[in-house]
């Protein structure tokens, strides 16, 4: 076995987990506060709830919030200068992956300097971030546990990967009650992009021991709970269950890193700003379709996670019976298939494919894929 390398930050989870921020942030010698929002989680209240905790506790703050749905490099240049004028020394984010995305990413340039573009890649961050505490407010992106930092380029129209140790943060605070004002559509592209992540990191060449466990019970929890957690804002159960799902797939990428439906998700996510899940929906069953040939097994083990009934079947019948688990469990939450129904245009493809080969998540898919390999599923996706 080759050498396995995992990281987690101090996770703090459970309904009411919320008014743990103000000791927890002051825990980490913590004075004046950085907080990273949207519009939408404060109009739901849950930042006026984080400042109150805070108050309690002593420590002053700042509030950013002038966020889109994709995390974009000018937002962050105008987190860090916010950040610098008010003088601020920690930061935390509430809100989903954008408003996580960009506070990882203005802590990246706090403390090293340059242009965000600078840190796209592997291992690039070379001094240590403000402490950083994450508080989600949705149950998919993961990033409050994950090394890394998805930024829209928006000269070059394409989201950047940017994977280091240090962008783990030091606390993640998962209070499933966040996910209760979300709306429907929001529940279920977070939950497909939270299977993605449990999906594409299980069959991952750096997938292990470790992060395997956590995929598959994902897989398991998102099956028997994503339908539930959509048809219902109130059903706290499967909003827990959806909460922790979502927090063990992130475990498994961040660990294992992701696959070709990301690499190739990503280009489509700088050029349309469509929610990631939506895109994810578009392009997982075919980038499935494309990886079967490569480990069959560990397919069939998917499908055995997704409920489906494999006895007696071949090796072979079982792993594609993963992929019409997915399809049925992608159009049950209302979900389109299909690129060009959310808007993308048949002449970017040769683009996207090209630019898709640079993207760091392709480096672990488990089939070699060229760009006519990407391509051709791009197509098929559309
Ligand atoms: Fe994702």
């Amino acid at each position: 076995m080759n050498i396995i390398k995992y990281v987690a930050p101090e996770i703090i989870f459970g309904c009411g987990a919320l008014a743990q921020v103000g000791d927890s942030v002051l825990r980490q010698g913590a004075r004046k506060v950085f907080v990273v929002s949207d519009e939408g989680v404060i109009n739901s209240g849950w930042v006026e709830k984080a400042l109150h905790y805070l108050d309690a506790v002593g420590l002053e703050h700042e509030v950013y919030s002038n966020l889109s749905s994709n995390p974009k490099d000018s937002e962050v240049d105008e987190g860090l200068q916010r950040y610098r004028e008010a003088e601020c020394d920690s930061i935390l984010a509430v809100g989903g992956g954008s408003p996580t995305d960009i506070a990882k990413a203005v802590a990246i340039l706090a403390t090293n300097g340059g242009k965000i573009q600078d840190y796209e890649g592997v291992n690039k961050v070379t001094h240590p971030l403000p402490p950083m505490i994450v508080v989600p407010s949705t149950a998919g992106a993961g990033s409050e546990v994950t090394q890394f930092a998805i930024i829209v380029d928006i000269k070059r129209s394409l989201k950047m990967t940017i994977i280091s140790k240090s962008l783990v943060p030091d606390i993640a605070i998962i209070d499933p009650q966040l996910l209760t004002t979300k709306s429907a559509k929001l529940t279920a592209a977070t939950g497909i992009d939270a299977l993605s992540h449990a999906i594409e990191s299980y069959v991952s060449l750096a997938a292990n021991p470790i992060t395997e466990v956590h995929a598959l019970k994902s897989i398991k929890l998102i099956t028997s709970n994503l339908r539930e957690s959509y048809a219902c804002n109130t059903n706290i159960t499967a909003k827990s269950k959806m909460a922790m799902a979502s927090l063990q797939a992130a475990l498994s990428f961040s660990n294992a890193i992701l696959g070709a439906t990301h690499a190739m998700v990503h280009q489509v996510d700088g050029l349309l700003d469509k929610h990631h899940g939506e895109s994810n929906a578009c392009v997982l069953p075919h980038v499935m379709e494309f990886n079967l040939i490569a480990c069959p097994a560990k397919f069939k083990q998917i499908a055995v996670a997704l409920g489906e009934e494999v006895t007696g079947l071949s090796t072979w019948t079982a792993a594609e019976a993963s992929i019409t688990a997915v399809r049925r469990l992608i159009k049950d939450v209302g979900l389109v298939e299909g690129l060009a129904r959310v808007g993308l245009e048949h002449e970017v493809l040769p683009t996207l494919s090209r630019n898709a080969l640079n993207d760091a998540c392709l480096i672990t898919n488990p089939r070699d894929a060229d760009a006519h390999d990407l391509h051709q599923i791009f197509i098929k996706s559309m």
